[in-house]
């Protein structure tokens, strides 16, 4: 029997919520995610009282600067991720920061893709473990297109199981934990936190601002959300933010060999941009 809170959602409703997402954010939805859309828009559309899809994406198209678009991208991002995942990223990138530091260089990243922090933590509690780093030379740029998750992000407070496996020494030094009404929970150390900052960027847009230049920048589990042409375009302009001898640090079923020379692999997913004469 049909759920009577069941909301009007047609094929031709499917393939409008796809050209909408793609032509904002890149995101390429293919068939089987029609009920991944109606399931993450049915609260939206809930929300305006309304009663079929159709209207709701109407509302939309009607209001090219309407705060709406935003919820309905929010809606559409999937935005799993973790503290340390693929941990040897972590061995390379610490390894790296500390020639370059060693040498009196300065050490910046960007996470470009950061979810709700759990990246660009992990890099912080990482470069906060290598001699020498300070204020004055490290700095953490993490970006993302969600506005939800950065918010979290940059609040840094978590359920406290979501880092029950990191060891007790860089828990104790970095990570506060919540009492009463937080009991649960663990707040990141403003020590470490200043190290960070969050703002908002999409990585689809046509013209990026000047960036960095960046040591490292990690885009890990985002790029499988892109079609090919619009992959290549984002390698060739992080491999301009990058400082010779840079890493990129890649998802795990992420391999961009045969779309952009500007990188060449070194190490399990993780690339160093080719430098030029
Ligand atoms: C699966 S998460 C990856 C999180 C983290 N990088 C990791 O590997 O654990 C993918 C993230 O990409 C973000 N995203 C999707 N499209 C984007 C775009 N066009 N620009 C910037 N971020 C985007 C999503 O909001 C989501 O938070």
């Amino acid at each position: 029997m049909a759920d009577p809170r069941d909301l009007k959602f047609t094929l031709t409703d499917f393939r409008r919520v796809r050209k909408m997402v793609y032509q904002r954010v890149g995101i390429a939805l293919n068939d089987s995610k029609t009920h991944m859309a109606y399931s993450r828009l049915a609260r939206r559309v809930r929300q305006h009282g309304l009663k079929r899809f159709a209207d709701y994406l109407d509302m939309l198209e009607g209001a090219e600067a309407s705060p709406e678009w935003q919820h309905f991208i929010n809606a559409l991002t999937t935005n799993l991720t973790a503290f340390f995942r693929e941990p040897h990223h972590f061995d390379t990138l610490k390894q790296h920061a500390q020639e370059r530091l060693r040498a009196g260089r300065p050490y910046n990243v960007w996470s470009s893709a950061s979810s709700t922090g759990e990246e660009p933590y992990s890099i912080a509690l990482t470069l906060l473990q290598v001699p020498g780093v300070s204020l004055a030379n490290t700095h953490i740029v993490a970006s993302d297109i969600d506005t939800q998750v950065l918010q979290h992000a940059s609040a840094g407070v978590y359920d406290a199981e979501r880092v029950a496996s990191l060891a007790p020494a860089l828990l104790h030094r970095f990570f506060l934990r919540g009492v009463g009404r937080n009991e649960g929970k663990v707040r990141l150390k403003r020590e470490l936190r200043q190290y960070l900052e969050f703002y908002q960027f999409n990585l689809v847009q046509e013209s990026w601002p000047q960036m960095g230049p960046f040591d490292a920048i990690f885009c890990r589990n985002v790029l499988i959300y892109f079609d090919k042409p619009t992959q290549a375009r984002i390698l060739r302009q992080m491999a301009e933010c990058l400082m010779p001898d840079g890493l990129l640090f890649l998802g795990h079923s992420e391999n961009i060999q045969h779309i952009c020379d500007a990188f060449q692999p070194c190490g399990r997913t993780v690339y160093r941009r080719v430098n030029h004469d």
